[in-house]
């Protein structure tokens, strides 16, 4: 099929902007698509001639980008020429939660958005379809479109034909499966009141998605339905987990109970694994967003319910966090634990609102050493959060210090050695293929290992004589 659009500007290089584009490039070899992003940091890695470079880790993803970068894929810091020669733009810039002001600590900041809109106001020719990318509150399209309208009077002395149509378009992949999502999603949503437009967005997808998976709405529905599927699948998060505290106490185990009750088709069996608690980008944000939506609209129980599925996931992290400490005789000052994964999933380097960073920081709070290992994530991105307390393990003396100091290493046998403890955070599969034996050899006794993903093999761990604690295990 051929599409009416032959070029695609995306603003946002990130974990929706570059897959998201990558596929839409591979399946329409017809249509120019260009990346654009400020970060030149970023936009050179995804230049970078060796793939494995790419800044964002996702299977899959490589070997799209090998097929289409610089054929019809294009990645650039030219944010003024690729918007001037789209005739459809997607916004896919963060919209992360406001740190200061107006509805601090919920509400959406917009700033990237508006940017975003300003720029095309400013830089677009001829008709341009906008499609909102990014989750973005409810109503949301109408302060982008007053910006294009406002735009079109400022700007039409220079571009006479200058006009916009505006349709939201939200993502739902999910990082790890970015590229298996969007090859095969269970829907695509478009809304918008414009069927010409709504025809010109729903082309590109017709090239590999089924129509009957393509959904028309109004744009507040689809806006609305994108925070709420967030808000369902995290809240179904934090209802697992209130029960892996019960199974804890009663005998019973949280992965029986799971199945259980998944095996009701009403129920379902997806994301019914207990964790440490969701992390990434989006599910906090994008309930509070919720939160926030309803307070303003006066309906206080609605934000305090959607609130709630926030405290548990908080509680959650702290109750792991509290236990590790109390099964260490009450103290882990001076103690060596083993950090075991960083990112907030498996198949992902990114560590945004990972549970790993709370249950982190509370350790080095009581004064623990910290080796963490991840097979992916930057030892950057760990520094921005965990702080300067880090040292390089190797270099370390008997009198250094270690009390709320940490060190990254890549290499999971040194995270072994003389621990008091291991704590597996990210469900990464070398995980749950440790050999047991050799690990009891080497760490201090007693060893606990702390299992916040249920993924150990557990009579390998307390054959070899250390302690275990599962998740929502309350067989040990
Ligand atoms: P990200 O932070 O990885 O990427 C956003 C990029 O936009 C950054 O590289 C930033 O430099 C760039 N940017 C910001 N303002 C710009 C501007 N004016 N011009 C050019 N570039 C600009 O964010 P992300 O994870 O890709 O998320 C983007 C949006 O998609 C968010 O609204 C998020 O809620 C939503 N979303 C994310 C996921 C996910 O899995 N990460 C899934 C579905 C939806
Ligand atoms: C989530 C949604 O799944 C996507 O549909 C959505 O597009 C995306 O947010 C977004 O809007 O950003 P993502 O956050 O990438 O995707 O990953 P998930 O697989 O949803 O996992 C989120 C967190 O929940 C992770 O920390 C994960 O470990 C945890 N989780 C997930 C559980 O603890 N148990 C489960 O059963 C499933």
């Amino acid at each position: 099929m051929k599409s009416k659009t032959k070029n695609i500007c995306c603003i946002g290089a990130g974990y929706v902007g570059g897959p998201t584009m990558a596929v839409i490039a591979n399946k329409c070899k017809e249509i120019i698509v260009n990346v654009v992003d400020t970060n030149k940091e970023r936009i050179d890695a995804w230049n970078d001639n060796n793939l494995k470079n790419l800044p964002i880790f996702e299977p899959g993803l490589d070997e799209i980008i090998s097929v289409t970068r610089n054929k019809n894929l294009f990645f650039s810091t030219n944010v003024q020429e690729n918007i001037a020669k789209a005739d459809l733009i997607f916004i896919s810039v963060n919209t992360p939660t406001k740190k200061k002001g107006l509805g601090a600590g919920k509400a959406s900041d917009l700033k990237w958005v508006e940017i975003c809109a300003r720029q095309v106001s400013e830089f677009a020719s001829g008709h341009t379809i906008v499609v909102e990318k990014s989750t973005l509150p409810v109503r949301t399209a109408e302060v982008i479109k007053q910006i294009l309208v406002e735009s079109q009077s400022k700007y039409s002395v220079d571009d006479v034909d200058k006009s916009f149509d505006i349709l939201s378009n939200p993502e739902f992949l999910a990082e790890g499966s970015a590229i298996q999502d969007l090859l095969n999603p269970d829907r695509v949503l478009i809304g918008g009141d414009n069927k010409k437009a709504i025809d010109s967005l729903s082309e590109i997808y017709e090239n590999w998605i089924p129509k009957e998976k393509i959904l028309y709405t109004n744009l507040w529905s689809s806006e609305l339905a994108k925070l709420t599927a967030n808000a369902f699948l995290a809240q179904r998060i934090s209802s697992i987990n209130t029960i892996s505290a019960l199974c804890e106490r009663t005998g019973a185990n949280i992965i029986q109970v799971s199945k259980a009750i998944g095996l009701d088709h009403r129920i379902g069996n997806k994301f019914l694994n207990s964790g440490p608690g969701f992390g990434g980008s989006c599910f906090q944000k994008d309930i509070l967003n919720l939160v926030y939506l309803s307070e303003s609209l006066g309906l206080n129980e609605v934000s305090e319910y959607w609130n709630q599925v926030i405290e548990i996931n908080t509680w959650q992290r702290q109750r792991i966090s509290k236990l590790i400490i109390e099964r260490l005789f009450g103290t882990v000052t001076g103690k060596k634990i083993g950090i075991l994964g960083f990112s907030f999933k498996a198949n992902t380097n990114d560590t945004r609102e990972s549970s790993a960073i709370q249950i982190c920081r509370d350790l080095q709070e009581e004064g623990a050493f910290l080796m963490i290992h991840d097979p992916k994530v930057n030892v950057k991105d760990i520094e921005y959060y965990l702080g300067s307390k880090k040292i390089n393990y190797p270099q370390i003396t008997s009198t250094t210090k270690l009390d709320g100091f940490w060190s990254f290493t890549n290499d999971l046998d040194k995270t072994f050695h003389y621990s008091d403890a291991l704590v597996i955070i990210t469900e990464w599969p070398e995980y749950s293929k440790i050999k047991w034996e050799l690990v009891s050899k080497v760490m201090r006794r007693p060893g606990w290992i702390f299992d916040t993903r249920g993924i150990v093999n557990r009579e390998e761990v307390k054959k070899n004589g250390l302690n275990l604690w599962v998740v929502g295990n309350g067989e040990l």
